[in-house]
């Protein structure tokens, strides 16, 4: 990976401190990790440096602090979790500068591994204070980033410290930023990419950054009602941004010069309420939406149309579910694409990446999660990605020279 240094070019780390950030911000439930997705991701990069003899330090921020100690945010509480996915011991440090952390390095030995406290129990990891950065930096050797879910946070722990050590990218990191980069950085052409969700307000930078990226721009979900609603469609009492509608115009504007082929739904399925299996449930042609109705996921035909357009694609890149897939039957369409994205990668002829909370746990529904080339399990900072932003985190570990 140019310009990134990753854990081949380390030398002997035998005894060395491994300050290494992850992103261990974890659901809960009942004093128990629900999820440990993002612990088992960065494993790999844990027990690699512990089994080169390394002292390990893991640092995570954990919620959202504001800055203060706050018992029920402190990483203690995740520690059993951590150890359980590790299959090791793991000492619990209740700081993550001074004294204390200089004590219980003394007491690890080569090899070891020990949980700081949450990061974010110090004003100074979100301002990215230097002075707050130079303490943690100060009991370590080298810094490992493998949090690019916080990647968007310019913080002390996530940005701050790579100017401070020799700074490294773990491996999950190092995953992430490759699959990214074969899914917009340098991928294979033609490139498809499928923006769903409910609104077009939080995706518009995103849309605004693909037309000029990608041949076909597939929108799905409650924002493609805005689109249609902007190509003069009466959609009923769908989800809509009625103000948004002159920004959706602009967007496929600006497609069409970049020859970017914006694709919208011309059968939905809709219903009169939203509940599951409603028995006003039914399936129509776009411009045959009644003014009671509300569209709550694409149709048949919208979804096989979908499905060509993916077959003769190189590049997949997906974020946001086509309907409201968490109330049966409107996760149709998401599982029906889904399921060809990943049969069309399991054929060899697409490259799909994926990312976002709810895609997530749209393709966990499908049953493809494993299926896609990379399912990124970063929220904002995938966005921020797929907005063509620099991450502050990310930027950090580009090696100068
Ligand atoms: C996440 O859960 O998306 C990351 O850990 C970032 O958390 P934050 O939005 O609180 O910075």
């Amino acid at each position: 990976m140019a310009g990134f240094r990753t854990l081949d070019s380390l030398g002997d780390v035998a005894g060395k401190v491994a300050l290494v950030r992850v992103d261990f911000n974890v659901p809960m439930a009942d004093g128990a990790v629900t999820d440990t997705t993002r612990i088992k991701a960065s494993a790999p990069t844990i027990l690699e440096l512990a089994d080169a003899g390394a002292k390990v330090l893991l640092l995570t921020h954990f919620g959202r602090p504001k800055g203060q100690r706050n018992s029920t945010m402190s990483t203690s509480i995740i520690l059993d979790g951590v150890q359980d996915v590790l299959g090791r011991e793991v000492m619990f440090i209740p700081e993550v500068e001074g004294p204390v952390v200089a004590q219980a390095i003394g007491i690890l030995r080569p090899g070891d591994i020990g949980l700081l406290e949450n990061t974010r129990f110090w004003p100074g990891e979100e301002k990215n204070d230097p002075a707050f950065a130079q303490g943690i930096a100060a009991n370590g050797d080298f810094y490992v980033n493998d949090a690019f879910s916080a990647s968007h946070r310019a913080h002390a722990t996530t940005e701050g410290l790579a100017h401070l050590l020799p700074a490294f990218t773990g491996r999950a990191m190092q995953a992430e930023l490759e699959a990214l980069d074969k899914a917009l950085g340098n991928p294979q052409q033609p490139v498809a990419a499928v923006v769903g969700g409910a609104k077009v307000s939080t995706k518009l930078a995103v849309l605004e950054h693909l037309v000029s990226k990608v041949q076909h721009l597939i929108i799905g979900g409650g924002m493609a009602n805005t689109f249609l609603a902007a190509r003069g469609v009466d959609v009923g009492k769908s989800l809509c941004e009625h103000d948004l509608t002159a920004k959706a115009e602009a967007i496929m504007d600006a497609a069409e010069a970049a020859h970017c082929t914006v694709h919208l739904p011309y059968d939905v399925v809709v219903a009169k309420e939203f509940a599951a299996n409603p028995p006003s449930l039914r399936t129509c042609n776009v411009h045959e939406v009644a003014a009671d109705e509300i569209i709550l996921d694409l149709g048949p035909q919208a979804v096989e149309a979908l499905a060509d357009v993916l077959k003769t694609c190189r590049t997949l890149v997906w974020n946001g579910p086509l309907g409201a897939f968490e109330t049966p039957p409107f996760d149709q369409a998401t599982v029906a694409l889904a399921k060809t994205a990943a049969a069309l990668t399991g054929e060899g002829s697409l490259v799909s990446v994926a990312g976002g909370g709810d895609t997530v746990a749209a393709l966990n529904h499908a049953g493809v999660k494993d299926e896609l080339t990379y399912v990124s399990t970063a929220g904002g900072a995938f966005l921020e990605w797929m907005e063509g932003r620099e991450l502050p985190g990310v930027a950090a570990l580009i090696q100068q020279g």
